[in-house]
């Protein structure tokens, strides 16, 4: 379906050929690329910060998804806008002011996403829904790619969708997606797909082709 966009996780790609390999993906057909930030403490993982979201910049061409597991998130807000992040997903969990913090992504010039870990429902939602232009659903336990899809989280992301309604939201689906579990979640109502080992397996900076036979597969 040409209207669900794949957004290959770099989490996955090759850390020493960054430049190279988002180029690689988005010839090869990605729609978005998708950067996951990662603190050590929100979530057991180290990943990077603004100054690498700076470097690869130049190198994207589509849109820059910067996925922030990262507690507090406030302080780093500016930082990664400037870093030149086209969309900025928060935790709903990563703190007890999320809608201050939402408020501050928009405020800093850029798309406004909340991501929800597998264990937290859609109770909040209502009240956040005119803040947001995403909802990130996390069908893994975030921190680590290549963990495998958790099928509870079908039955929410299809009442996402209805709770969302017509308004102008995506739905990103995290975690997990492979040819097999993608069709489950936009059949849900999911119109973004992240996907980092699904993609990158079997390729590499010498031999991309494997990406575009991959992202077509899912
Ligand atoms: C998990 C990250 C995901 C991850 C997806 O914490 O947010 O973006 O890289 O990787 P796969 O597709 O391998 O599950
Ligand atoms: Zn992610």
């Amino acid at each position: 379906d040409r209207s669900i966009k794949i957004a290959p996780s770099i989490l996955s790609a090759d850390f020493a050929n960054f430049g190279k390999e988002i180029q690689s993906v988005e010839a090869q057909g990605a729609d978005w690329i998708h950067v996951d930030v990662m603190d050590g403490h929100f979530v057991p993982n180290l990943t990077f910060g603004p100054p690498l979201c700076a470097a690869i910049r130049p190198h994207i061409k589509t849109v820059m998804d910067v996925h922030l597991m990262i507690a507090p998130v406030d302080p780093y807000i500016q930082a990664f806008a400037d870093a030149g992040a086209d969309i900025l997903t928060a935790h709903l969990e990563s703190g007890p002011h999320v809608h201050r913090t939402l408020q501050a992504i928009r405020a800093a010039g850029c798309k406004a996403g909340l991501a929800l870990n597998p264990g937290t429902g859609l109770e909040d939602l209502p009240y956040l829904l005119d803040m947001i232009d995403l909802v990130c659903v996390m069908t893994v336990n975030p921190g680590f790619g290549g963990q495998k899809f958790i099928h509870s989280q079908i039955d929410k992301v299809k009442r996402l969708r209805e709770m969302i309604g017509d308004r102008p939201i995506h739905i990103e689906i995290d975690g997990g997606i492979t040819p097999e579990t993608a069709p489950l979640m936009t059949a849900a109502g999911a119109d973004v797909l992240v996907a980092g080992s699904a993609v990158f397996k079997g390729g590499s900076v010498e031999n991309p082709a494997p990406y575009g036979a991959n992202i077509r597969a899912i």
